[in-house]
């Protein structure tokens, strides 16, 4: 079996209890003859900061680049609250996805059976609820220039962000929407705002005119903030929800409460296919660092788990490996598995490195 080139990132807060719990069960997928990874571990956020003075160095962004795929925690905290803006744990973040093209984001948020009652919405609300976000994730307002603040001059400041996206962006995300949507349902919803922003009117325009080439795929726009009421009243009505970088950022969370927690949601950040049909990819929880309860045993280990099993799917062709370990995750979970975050008020709830055990046991008892 050739072993798969993995970098961990751990990252800073909860990022290295999470990401214990993935090495657990890559040690047991290689044990059982299911992949082998060659993994190596670098610095990512705060944690870079602290030793090299910079949120990623040239060097991680290096072997970022030359692994088969990037295992990153979590990056940032109150401690680095005060460093330049420039090198804060966040930018360490952005640079890995800008540098590497990591324009896709696959945010799935699935209500697994057994957390039916652990939503913020009522149960028949959010049963059997599968929605992918699809965010664009180097354009955008992230990245847009000028960024800046200056002082005018009667002394107070002025704060500049700037939402730019061209043809080519939107095209190449809506591509990613509507393919998925083929494998899915066949549907995609696109939210934007062109009723008040620029880049809202073409987005709009150039995600109708890909469109035209998936025929059997039902399209539909929806205004940002009416498609963030409609997850809350009605989120089973999306399949493939296609969005820009900051509106993605925001539904995704949004999206996550939906499922019991932000613990529980995964992702993906896919670049382009190359000619040898492999692409840069990185894998990432949707949550952060978790500073109010990092270093506790407290973090809900699912996220990253689930990241890892995004990463057999969509890095490595391991779609039935990928299979078994979501199943794991669906097995521990029925067998009444839960963090803090996903416990019933009053009832005993497992640590992170409890749930890590459950899966790794659930996986055990999945293959025999
Ligand atoms: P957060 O996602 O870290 O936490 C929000 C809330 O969700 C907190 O109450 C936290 O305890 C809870 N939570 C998050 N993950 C959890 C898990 N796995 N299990 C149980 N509970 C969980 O967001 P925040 O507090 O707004 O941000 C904290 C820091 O993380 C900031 O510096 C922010 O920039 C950074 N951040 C990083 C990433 C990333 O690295 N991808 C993502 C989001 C935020
Ligand atoms: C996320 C995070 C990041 C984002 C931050 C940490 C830069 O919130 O991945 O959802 O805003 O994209
Ligand atoms: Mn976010």
């Amino acid at each position: 079996m050739t072993p798969y080139k993995l970098l961990l990132l751990p990252g800073d807060g909860i990022g290295p209890e999470v990401m214990g719990q993935v090495e657990k069960v890559i040690g047991f997928l290689a044990q059982a003859g299911i992949a082998t990874f060659e993994t190596e571990h670098d610095l990512v956020g705060g944690s870079a900061i602290d030793a090299h003075g910079v949120p990623l160095t040239d060097a991680a962004l290096a072997r970022a680049d030359a692994a088969d795929a990037v295992l990153l925690g979590a990056v940032g905290g109150p401690k680095w609250a005060d460093v330049a803006y420039e090198i804060r744990p966040e930018a360490g973040l952005l640079r890995l996805r800008k540098d590497l093209g990591l324009f896709a984001n696959l945010r799935p948020a699935i209500c697994y059976p057994a957390l039916a009652d652990a939503s913020a919405l009522k149960r028949e609300l959010v049963e059997g609820l599968d929605i992918m976000i699809v965010r664009e994730l180097t354009g955008g307002v992230y990245f847009g220039e000028p960024k800046e603040i200056t002082t005018l001059p009667d002394g107070t400041k002025r704060a500049v962000d700037t939402q730019v996206y061209t043809t080519g962006e939107i095209e190449r995300i809506a591509h990613v929407a509507f393919d998925l949507a083929r494998k899915r349902s066949g549907r995609v919803a696109s939210a934007e705002k062109h009723n008040v922003m620029k880049s809202g009117v073409l987005w709009k325009e150039v995600v109708t005119r890909v469109h035209a080439e998936y025929t059997d795929v039902a399209l539909e726009h929806v205004l940002a903030d009416n498609c963030a009421m409609q997850l809350v009243r009605r989120p089973k009505q999306y399949d493939v929800l296609v969005t820009d970088n900051l509106f993605g950022d925001v539904l995704s969370d949004v999206a996550a409460m939906l499922t019991g927690s932000l613990g529980m949601l995964p992702s993906a950040s896919l670049g382009a296919v190359d000619a040898k049909g492999s692409r840069k990819a990185l894998y990432e929880p949707v949550h952060g660092s978790a500073p109010d309860i990092a270093g506790r045993d407290f973090a809900n280990p699912l996220a990253m788990i689930g990241s890892l099993a995004m990463a057999l799917r969509y890095s490595f062709g391991l779609g039935e490996a990928a299979n078994l370990l979501d199943g794991a995750i669906t097995d521990a979970l029925a067998n009444g598995a839960r963090t803090r975050d996903i416990a019933a008020e009053g009832t005993q709830a497992l640590g992170t490195a409890g749930m890590g055990d459950a899966v790794v046991a659930a996986l055990k008892a999945r293959i025999g």
